[in-house]
């Protein structure tokens, strides 16, 4: 029997103007985990939101804050985030030169550590910290905005990403993020993920479509 997947809903998708009801709605429908992305128009050519709105929204949910960090520099703000009520920080393997010691410091926090992979990284440059991270994320679209397309190249990495956590004897979870559908989801859970990122699609419809679309993404089929 194949595991059950998580799905995490990125709130970039959501209405910006109700962040609060759409992280209580999003909870209610169903979301395992709550995404974050946190952008600086630096890393990535785009801006989203900062610290204190994750620690605004904190209260509005019970299920663990997954914040994806697409900044650089990345380590300057760690203890903002974390203080903020993050509970995973992920930082991107591709945001500066001391992604060791960046690891360290958030799981000093007492909080889960990840590293993520934008499309153009193999997936062996994480052979180095498979030993410290709770999680490893794959980027299937190039980070920077929601509704992009899935990159089918990626598919490749993350069977050889699951191979590899799965040879390292460690509980660590391995997330999709990017252009995740009705289609894309089955695929990418046969490849091995533990999680899926999804904004578009778990948004979409608005508030009584919710608990449907993460339905149907965690069950990876079309038809339900
Ligand atoms: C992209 C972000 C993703 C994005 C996902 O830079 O990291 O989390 O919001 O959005 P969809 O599911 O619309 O591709
Ligand atoms: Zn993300």
């Amino acid at each position: 029997m194949q595991k059950q997947v998580r799905i995490a809903p990125s709130i970039l998708a959501a209405d910006f103007a109700h962040l609060g009801d759409e992280v209580r709605a999003i909870t209610k429908a169903g979301a395992d985990l709550i995404h974050v992305d946190v952008m600086d128009g630096h890393f990535v050519p785009n801006i989203t939101i900062g610290p204190d709105s994750v620690k605004a929204l904190r209260s509005h949910s019970t299920k663990p804050f997954d914040v994806h960090l697409m900044i650089a520099p990345v380590e300057p703000f760690i203890k903002a985030f974390t203080d903020a009520g993050a509970d995973i920080i992920t930082i991107h393997i591709e945001s500066g030169p001391h992604l060791h010691r960046t690891l360290e410091l958030i799981k000093s926090a007492g909080k889960k550590a990840g590293i993520s992979l934008n499309p153009g990284t193999p997936a062996e440059t994480i052979a180095s910290v498979i030993d410290c991270v709770d999680l490893v994320v794959v980027m299937s679209v190039n980070p920077g905005f929601g509704g992009q397309s899935f990159i089918d190249g990626q598919l490749e990495k993350i069977h050889l990403l699951r191979s590899m956590i799965d040879k390292c004897g460690r509980k660590v979870d391995l997330e999709v993020d990017g252009g995740i559908n009705f289609d894309t989801a089955p695929r990418v859970i046969a490849a091995g993920a533990d999680i899926l990122v999804a904004g578009t699609a778990a948004f979409e419809g608005g508030k009584d479509a919710y608990a449907n679309n993460i339905l149907r993404l965690r069950s990876g089929s079309a038809h339900i």
